[in-house]
């Protein structure tokens, strides 16, 4: 491609800041606005931006362009995301390179490489303690060759995402050294204190993320004479967002990550980066003021970029995030769908969808403006119960005994449970207790092949091609997490390993299986059959145009209780999406199902007639449907 002329170039940098003005400069007023540097601040915010835009590769500037002409590229529904570790994955950055093709066979699109940024050594919570944002984790590879897989991946049309963790960073950071060595400017950076009164006064409203292994959110470093922020683990300082300077010092690794080629930035713990005495200082409206500045940012020196934005909290909090009243279509492109998530654990455990219907058709609108969902039924986390006593009662549950009962269920302890768990971090204050498990596990596999249990092999397999059709046909882009696919269960091996025992979190993060991979063609076994229909599944949400993210979902309600149903609202007609949380026969009436706009009785997952019986819609244990 020809060079562009700098002054097409500078025309339209121009262009994108006047466009995007109005979202960034009255939210860093409001924030910054009476900060003595702020006429500095502002100078060299705009000086990052022009020399972001300055450095951008051509190819980049080309994508740029082509994704301001197709804007809607994330929600169509060609999308379909593959998250892992790397070296758990593929050794190394240049294995990943060989392992494209299998991925490209899976229907893949879209790449979330877990953290790859420089980590401290030892205990790094799994990468999310980031000690240099410029350089790769010298264990998988080096930038240039992240550049190249980001390279290979554009060509084959495929999108690259990153975790950029801004909440906090290594206390082994350049920024972190230089404070605790004493240097003002820098201690500015992260939230110290001279004494342990205000660190007092903030406890009073906060929550704990790890009570078990790094209680408090705080932490006294009696050489530096600090209390240091800490809502994390001792080793991740929070950075100090009411200072410009973190701003800009952010906004500039953004967007040198964006030139590398990066697609999707995950923004790691977005909710707790704006601290409020007398609060649990999560989801500040600040927050949100950050969030959109920083998309304004991107949209302005890297518009190809989109932000996913990770805020796993209760279903109205979460919703900001992608953009509500006065942020509405200005925030986040993506964030995580914990509702669907939790509510896919919940009404598998009871057999019982009244309560999912009930969260996800109060709590969230049919459709969302430039924002999509990333839906998901595992990630490298733990599945906290966030289900309110609201949302509970209004389905006539009791919320501390329903969330009692699931971590019991999928630990494994309650009597019929068909899952194998480990639980994780439990609060006595709370009472809350999260679990761990790979999805196989939790669904139901491990177990009932230890007991050569034939038919409850069978129910774990239909289990998970219920969660992956569910979070391929509802609306987002589906995140399938390395080896799921595959139905890997839960490995215990970091058990023996002393910087991960501490943390079950480490039994659902396994090696790739490849052998399985290999093993894939001959056979009927779980892992096979949860890989073509995991396969099949990604292939037939590419067919079905309708399930483009931009159209809405409605969720409706079927006369069956274990059955969850929602329509994805097309312009070329409804798709009726049925799920059967139950090992049963369920029974919709095909009245019902023509009322809900159906008007062929066809399956377009399966791409075969629905089955009918007596005026019924039959279907199997586990069943689902995208009837057209
Ligand atoms: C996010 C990550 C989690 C990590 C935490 C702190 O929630 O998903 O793995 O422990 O941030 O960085
Ligand atoms: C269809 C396919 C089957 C696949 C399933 C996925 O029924 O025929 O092979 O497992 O869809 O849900």
């Amino acid at each position: 491609m020809a060079k562009a002329t700098a002054t097409a170039d500078d025309e339209i940098f121009a262009l994108r800041l006047e466009r995007s003005a109005p979202d960034i400069w009255p939210m860093l007023d409001a924030l910054y606005g009476r900060h003595p540097a702020f006429d500095a601040f502002r100078a060299n915010l705009l000086k990052t931006l022009k020399k972001a835009w300055d450095a951008r590769p051509v190819d980049l500037k080309r994508l740029d362009l082509k994704r301001d002409l197709e804007p809607d590229w994330f929600q169509r529904p060609d999308m379909a995301g593959y998250v892992f570790y790397i070296d758990r994955f593929a050794g190394n950055l240049r294995g990943v390179l060989d392992k494209l093709d299998y991925l490209t066979d899976l229907g893949i699109t879209y790449i979330h490489f877990m953290p790859c940024l420089k980590p401290r050594p030892g205990d790094s919570d799994g990468g999310y303690s980031v000690m240099d944002y410029r350089q790769i984790n010298p264990a998988y590879g080096t930038m240039a060759e992240f550049e190249q897989v980001t390279a290979a991946l554009r060509a084959r049309g495929m999108s690259a995402c990153i975790d950029l963790v801004l909440n906090h960073t290594a206390k082994e950071h350049a920024w972190a050294k230089k404070a605790a060595k004493g240097d003002a400017r820098y201690q500015d950076y992260y939230l110290m204190f001279d004494t342990p009164e205000m660190p007092d006064r903030y406890s009073e409203t906060l929550v704990e993320v790890f009570p078990d292994n790094a209680p408090g959110n705080f932490t006294h470093y009696p050489d530096l004479g600090k209390w240091i922020w800490t809502t994390f683990n001792e080793h991740q300082w929070d950075l100090n967002w009411a200072n410009p300077q973190v701003f800009l010092e952010i906004v500039e690794i953004m967007l040198h990550l964006a030139n590398r080629g990066v697609d999707v930035l995950r923004l790691d713990a977005v909710a707790f980066m704006w601290k409020r005495l007398g609060t649990r200082c999560q989801s500040e409206p600040e927050v949100h003021m950050l969030l959109q500045a920083l998309r304004a940012c991107s949209r302005i020196a890297a518009p190809a970029v989109i932000h996913l934005e990770e805020a796993i909290v209760a279903p109205s909090e979460m919703l900001p995030y992608l953009g509500r009243g006065q942020h509405d279509g200005k925030e986040g492109n993506l964030a995580y769908h914990n509702s669907l998530m939790v509510q896919f654990w919940g009404a598998l455990a009871t057999r019982d969808t009244r309560l999912m219907g009930h969260v996800l058709s109060t709590h969230f609108p049919e459709t969302l403006r430039n924002a999509t969902y990333a839906t998901y039924i595992r990630c490298h986390d733990d599945i906290g119960w966030a289900v309110t006593d609201e949302d509970a009662a209004a389905v006539g549950m009791s919320g501390p005994a329903h969330r009692g009962f699931l971590s019991e269920f999928y630990e494994g302890g309650f009597p019929g449970s068909f899952a194998t768990g480990a639980l994780f971090q439990v609060n006595e204050a709370t009472g809350d207790k999260r679990i761990s498990g790979s999805f196989a596990s939790l669904a139901g596999l491990e177990q009932a092949q230890k007991l050569g249990d034939v038919a409850g092999v069978e129910m774990a397999v239909q289990r998970m091609l219920l969660g992956h059709a569910l979070i391929a046909s509802f609306g987002g882009i589906p995140l399938i997490y390395m080896g799921d696919e595959l139905a890997l269960p839960n490995d215990y091996s970091y058990l023996n390993t002393p910087e991960h025992v501490h943390d079950s979190r480490w039994i659902h993060r396994p090696r790739m299986d490849w052998q399985a991979v290999a093993q894939r063609h001959d056979g009927t076994s779980p892992s096979a059959q949860v890989f073509w229909g995991t396969r099949h599944i990604l292939a037939r949400r590419r067919a079905v145009a309708a399930l483009h993210a931009g159209n809405g979902t409605r969720v409706v309600f079927p006369d069956a209780g274990g059955v969850f149903a929602f329509q994805r609202l097309a312009p070329t007609g409804v798709v009726l999406c049925l799920f059967n949380f139950t090992e049963h026969w369920q029974h919709i009436s095909e009245d019902w199902a023509r009322a809900q706009g159906v008007s062929l009785m066809h399956d377009a997952l399966s791409d075969h007639p629905v089955e009918t019986h007596h005026g019924a819609v039959a279907l199997p244990p586990y069943a689902r449907v995208w009837m057209v």
